[in-house]
């Protein structure tokens, strides 16, 4: 039987899960994103072109791909029709490749400004979101408030609309926030126009359909496992389930038709937004790392804070989402120094452990590392295994003994031909 593969982000986000899904496109008939929405920025660089998607799927630029937007996704119909013109603008043909669920959520224009305001009451303990609005419309979503794809075809939708805006006016008129919606509400519509001449399907049976008809399907993930609302860092985290499981739910694929699960990490970590980074490195070198990786928001342009690979943190991620590959990204970043720090295991209110717990706020953990040699070569121009220096085998070795799974690529550059393919044997 034919499975699904999923493929996701096992930090906080921005691993480089769009360079790898464009990079594996030609190998799926169907990619579908299954969470999240535009506080995601998946970066895609190839002939030159740097391109940032954020709700449609990042199979988009291969030719006959279709892309599906699953019912997990929540949509901001302005962001998205500024992601199709960008698209058209490039002569790529988005209506005949895109389909979208009629259970995905919309974004309201209320939904932005109640993130805001809930952020602003938070002063000093604010998320950090992308203030996408993402936070209030999975609240809608679960409170069963929500307006959904299917509801734009629908009569009354007007009236829908209305009368979520009121409750929204409530909230805000609780947050004392000050606004304006009759600036926001004329793009809102007008994208909602657009949006109508797009395919809305009940995608759990297409995908399911094609399944069985022996399709190759990917599904996309947005964030990271560390950002996911269960099994991150709670509070600081986004509000969908951002892990394998979030495919079931956000696709209508069975636990069973699971294929293989491919994790996405960097060969450091970073994290944007508020919440607790174990390995961060407040000082030059995670200064150094920033620079050299370009370490900024896909989305928001803000910084990202930087620090070494955290295995325990990777080995957790590892196992709430059942991965069997891991794809390492961002090897050239590492390029510059003379020594890599690895996180090995924590000292946890005084003890040594070596696995993620409950809290990892600074108080409770402090990382334990060991130290690699690095490179010092630059890796950009690499294109084979056997073109590696041996201490970059040496760094991949250490962190597969130490995952206990197989490394089948790394990614030395942010172009699509910047990656090395691992196991040859691998049919991809
Ligand atoms: P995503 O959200 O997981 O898709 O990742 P983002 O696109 O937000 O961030 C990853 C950034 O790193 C983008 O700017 C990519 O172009 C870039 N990138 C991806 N892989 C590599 C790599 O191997 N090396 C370097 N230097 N940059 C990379
Ligand atoms: P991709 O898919 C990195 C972070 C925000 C914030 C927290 C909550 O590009 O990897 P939200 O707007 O979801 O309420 O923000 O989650 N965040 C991301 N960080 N990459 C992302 O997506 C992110 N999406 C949300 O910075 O800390
Ligand atoms: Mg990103």
């Amino acid at each position: 039987m034919m499975k699904a593969d999923v493929l996701l982000g096992l930090q906080w986000g921005d691993e480089g899960k769009g360079k790898i899904v464009d990079v594996l496109t030609p190998h799926y008939d169907i990619i579908a994103r299954f969470q999240g929405g535009p506080n995601a920025g998946h970066t895609l660089e190839f002939n030159g072109i740097k391109h940032v998607l954020h709700t449609i799927p990042s199979g988009i630029f291969h030719p006959t791909a279709i892309n599906v937007v699953g019912n997990g996704v929540v949509i901001d119909p302005v962001i998205f029709k500024k992601e199709i013109d960008a698209l058209s603008a490039l002569n790529v043909d988005v209506k005949s490749k895109l389909l979208i669920s009629k259970r995905a959520h919309l974004i309201l224009p209320t939904h932005r400004l109640i993130d805001a305001a809930s952020e602003a009451a938070k002063g000093k303990n604010k998320i950090g979101s992308t203030l996408k609005g993402i936070g209030p419309t999975y609240m809608d979503k679960t409170g069963r408030n929500g307006l959904r794809i299917g509801d734009i075809e629908s009569k009354d939708f007007k009236e829908k609309y209305n009368a979520l805006v009121e409750k929204h006016k409530q909230l805000l008129h609780f947050y004392n926030y000050t606004y304006n919606l009759n600036e926001l509400e004329p793009a809102w519509f007008g994208a909602i126009e657009m949006l109508k001449e797009l395919k809305f399907v009940d995608t759990e049976h297409y995908i399911n359909n094609a399944i069985t008809q022996g399709k190759k399907v990917l599904a996309e993930g947005a964030q990271g496992s560390l950002l996911d609302v269960d099994f991150g860092s709670y509070p600081f985290v986004t509000s969908s389930n951002t892990i394998c499981a979030g495919a079931c739910n956000g696709l209508g694929i069975a636990p069973n038709k699971i294929g293989n699960v491919i994790g996405i990490f960097k060969a450091y970590c970073t994290r944007v937004g508020s919440g607790p980074f174990p390995t961060e490195l407040e000082n030059e070198t995670g200064e150094k790392i920033r620079q050299t990786g370009r370490e900024f928001g896909s989305t928001t342009g803000r910084a990202r804070r930087t620090g070494w690979l955290d295995l325990p943190a990777l080995n957790y991620a590892i196992m709430v989402n059942g991965v069997t590959e891991l794809m390492m990204m961002k090897a050239d970043v590492l390029s510059e120094f003379d020594e890599i720090e690895v996180c090995v295991k924590y000292k946890h209110k005084g003890e040594e452990i070596n696995y993620l717990p409950y809290d990892i706020e600074k108080q409770n953990l402090q990382p334990i590392t060991v130290k690699l040699n690095g490179w010092k070569c630059d890796l950009t121009k690499i294109s084979s295994k056997e073109q590696m220096p041996e201490a970059l085998k040496a760094y991949i070795a250490f962190v597969e003994k130490n995952t206990a799974t197989p490394i089948t690529i790394v990614s030395v550059g942010p172009d699509r031909n910047q990656t090395i393919q691992l196991d040859k044997n691998n049919l991809r």
